[in-house]
C-alpha cells in the first residue's frame, strides 16, 4: 500500500491539491496516495475525519479552510510560522521512539515569499510592502514578508483596528522590519509618498468580486501587485492595479503550488521542481473568470 495523504476543507471539491501533489509525485518518483477530504459543517466533523485518516494509516495532511485554527489547535507540536500565524496548513503524523504524536506548519507564507522572490523574481529584502487586510492569509504572510528582509510592511485593513492589534501582536517578532497597522486610507496617505514596491491583497474581497478600496495613487509605481486568489482571472484588485500603473500582476496560483512543495518535502524529504507544475495550472490573467 502506498503512503496516503490528503487534504481537508470544506468545500474540497475543487481544490487542486490532489492534482499539484500526484504531479510531484509522479515527478520525484515518490509511491503515494492525495485524496480530498470533505471536513463537512458539523461541529468537531474536522476532528473526526482527522482522527478516521489517521487511523487508516494517513500519514500527513494539508489542511484549508475552514480548519487552519483547528489544525493547530489539536497538534502535539508546531513550529514559529504556525503558531505566530495562529494556524496550521500542514500536519504530519509522526510515531518514533517518542510515541505517536501531530506535528504542525504553516507554509503559506513560505509560499507566497518564494514565489515573489524566486518565481516573480521581485526582491523582497529592502521592499516597502503593503499587506492588505488582516484576517488568516495575511496574518500567515508578516513573519515570512518580515524574514525575508521587507524594510517596512503597512498592514492596512477596512477595520483598522484589526490591522493595529496584528501589527501590535506580531512586531516583537519582526526584527528591524518597520511594521504598521492601518485603516486602508491612514496606510494610503502615510507613506512618504514614496508609495511601496509590493501590494498584496490578502482580502478576501476577490472571491466576491470586489477589490478592497486602494486608490490608484498607492499602486502608481508598484512593481508587483499580487493576489492571494487564484483561477479567478484579472480580479477587481489587479484590474485596479493594471489601469493605476503596476508594473506586475500575479494571482496566488504560485503560492498555492509553492507551499504545496514545501508540505510534500517536509513529508517525503525531496522538494519536487515548482516549474513545470505553475505553468501547468496558469491561466492568462487577462481571462475573464468563467
Ligand atoms: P482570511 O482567513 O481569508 O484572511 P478572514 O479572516 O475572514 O479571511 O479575513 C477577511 C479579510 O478580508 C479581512 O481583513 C476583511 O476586512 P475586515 O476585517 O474589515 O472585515 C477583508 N475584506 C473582506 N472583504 C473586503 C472588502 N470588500 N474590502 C476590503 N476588505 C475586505
Amino acid at each position: 500500500m502506498p503512503d496516503r495523504y490528503a487534504v481537508i476543507g470544506h468545500p474540497i471539491a475543487h481544490s487542486q491539491s490532489p492534482l499539484i501533489h500526484g504531479l510531484f509525485a509522479q515527478a520525484t518518483q515518490q509511491e503515494l496516495s492525495y485524496e480530498a477530504i470533505d471536513g463537512g459543517t458539523q461541529p468537531g466533523g474536522f476532528m473526526r475525519a482527522l482522527a478516521a485518516f489517521r487511523a487508516a494509516g494517513g500519514r500527513g495532511m494539508n489542511v484549508t479552510l475552514p480548519f487552519k485554527l483547528e489544525a493547530l489547535a489539536c497538534a502535539d507540536v508546531a513550529d514559529e510560522a504556525a503558531r505566530l500565524a495562529g494556524a496550521a496548513n500542514a500536519l504530519r503524523f509522526a510515531n518514533d521512539d517518542s510515541g505517536p504524536r501531530i506535528e504542525a506548519r504553516n507554509f503559506d507564507g513560505a509560499g507566497l515569499v518564494r514565489d515573489i522572490a524566486v518565481n516573480l523574481a521581485v526582491p523582497i529584502r529592502g521592499a516597502h510592502v503593503l499587506l492588505l487586510g488582516a484576517g488568516g492569509a495575511a496574518r500567515g504572510a508578516v513573519l515570512p514578508l518580515a524574514q525575508a528582509g521587507a524594510a517596512r510592511i503597512v498592514i492596512a485593513n477596512r477595520t483598522a483596528d484589526k490591522a493595529r492589534q496584528l501589527a501590535a501582536a506580531l512586531a516583537p517578532h519582526v526584527g528591524s522590519c518597520a511594521l504598521v497597522g492601518a485603516g486602508l486610507n491612514v496606510a494610503l496617505g502615510g507613506v512618504d509618498g514614496a508609495g511601496f514596491d509590493i501590494v498584496i491583497n490578502a482580502t478576501s474581497a476577490s472571491l466576491a468580486g470586489a477589490a478592497p478600496a486602494v486608490p490608484g495613487t498607492v499602486l502608481a509605481r508598484t512593481q508587483l501587485a499580487y493576489d492571494m486568489v487564484y483561477g479567478q482571472g484579472l480580479t477587481p484588485f489587479l484590474r485596479q492595479a493594471h489601469d493605476a500603473g503596476a508594473r506586475r500582476l500575479a494571482d496566488g496560483i504560485g503560492m498555492l503550488v509553492e507551499q504545496a512543495a514545501e508540505a510534500f518535502a517536509w513529508w517525503r524529504g525531496v522538494r519536487p521542481d515548482t516549474r513545470p507544475v505553475i505553468a501547468q495550472l496558469t491561466r492568462p490573467l487577462t481571462v475573464e473568470p468563467l
